[in-house]
């Protein structure tokens, strides 16, 4: 059984200690973030990190992000020659703690079962004070995916998690909803000729604009295969019932008799696909502000609550391409069912 421990924001010692007792003794704890839940485990511990990837099902060529309490501790599991340090505590500085993560060259330290036998590691600092709690107590650096079974939904709340992962895990600690709503911005910093290269592995919540104070913001080729970008899968996010996006809204052609759920920016939005069609159910993602911050924010909890509504296809809406909008939009194309126009 799955034991769900609330960590209250005024005080979650008590949440906390039994989590960093749990990773100690090698056991996996889901642990939020200021994105979505981690599935955490010691990361120098290659049989608990061997539990995360039993219980994501997770295949073992898909590498795991690894965070840190401190930025010095980055330079215990990071080989970085001066030139590279110097760009990356720019960048630590700049966007730590907080929704980033840096794909650098590890050290030894750190198994291969962790990098999936990558010569780099991911490494990120979170936000999140409960998450900050874990790794500082726990001392080392803490490996955590994202909490939910592999290929499926984000979770962004204790509860996401215990649908995901309920029963295969020790422990949930339940820190509220998150934050941010997507994950965070990968990137892989190189040195370059004149600048610095970013290279934007997956988009999130520190946006292009933000990055380019830093160097040049490079987006890699569509990989051909997994092994060559690993995090670079196609499919990732999906929701068990089939999701569409359309390059326009004449291009959806309901088929009779299947029920349709609308995964809308918000009722009125400049597209146009509220009145095309007597959907069964809508979902707003910014029914509130019409923010793109809030469409991040509450993204993977609409697609999960669409995916449980019972109809037989969802049809989203894309967002402005700006800011965090690019990340919203790569999630929905990943969790999309291609749909050519006829
Ligand atoms: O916001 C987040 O980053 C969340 C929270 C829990 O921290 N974590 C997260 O982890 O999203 P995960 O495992 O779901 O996504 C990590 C991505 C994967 O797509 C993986 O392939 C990529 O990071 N990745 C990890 N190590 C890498 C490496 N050495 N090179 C390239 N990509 C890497
Ligand atoms: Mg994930």
């Amino acid at each position: 059984e799955t034991e769900i421990l609330y960590a209250d924001p005024e005080g979650f010692d008590e949440a906390v200690n039994a989590a960093v007792k749990l990773l100690e003794s090698g056991e996996v704890v889901a642990l939020p973030t200021e994105t979505v839940y981690g599935l955490g485990a010691n990361a120098l511990d290659e049989s608990a990190v061997a539990k995360v990837f039993d219980a994501k099902q997770r295949p073992s060529f898909d590498p795991l992000i690894v965070h840190i309490a401190k930025r010095e501790q980055i330079r215990e599991i990071c080989e970085l020659s001066p030139e590279l340090d110097e760009v990356v505590q720019k960048l630590m500085h700049a966007f730590w703690p907080g929704p980033f993560t840096m794909v650098l060259p590890k050290k030894s330290i750190i198994p291969d079962i962790v990098t999936s036998g990558e010569p780099t590691v991911a490494v990120r600092m979170s936000a999140h004070p409960v998450m900050r709690a874990v790794c500082k107590q726990v001392g080392k650096p803490i490996a955590a995916p994202s909490a939910n079974r592999f290929g499926r939904i984000s979770p962004t709340s204790a509860n996401a998690v215990e649908k995901e992962l309920g029963g295969k895990i020790p422990m949930i600690v339940d820190g509220g909803a998150c934050n941010d709503g997507v994950e965070s911005t990968i990137v892989r910093v190189e040195l370059g000729e004149k600048r610095p290269e970013l290279h934007l592995l997956r988009a999130g919540p520190v946006v292009k604009e933000d990055l380019q104070k830093y160097g040049k913001v490079i987006r890699p080729k569509k990989a051909r295969n997994v092994a060559e970008a690993p995090g670079q899968l196609d499919s990732h996010y999906a929701p068990a019932t089939p999701l569409y996006i359309f390059d326009k809204p004449e291009d959806f052609k309901p088929e009779p008799g299947l029920r349709y759920a609308l995964l809308s920016y918000r009722g009125a939005s400049r597209d146009g696909y509220i009145d095309l069609y007597d959907w069964d159910v809508v979902e707003e993602l910014s029914p509130g502000s019409g923010k793109l911050t809030e469409a991040a924010v509450r993204l993977f909890f609409v697609m999960r609550q669409l995916d449980e509504s019972g109809v037989d296809a969802i049809v989203a809406e894309t967002v402005a391409e700006t800011g965090i909008g690019v990340a919203i939009n790569d999630r929905l194309r990943r969790a999309s069912v291609p749909q050519e126009p006829a």
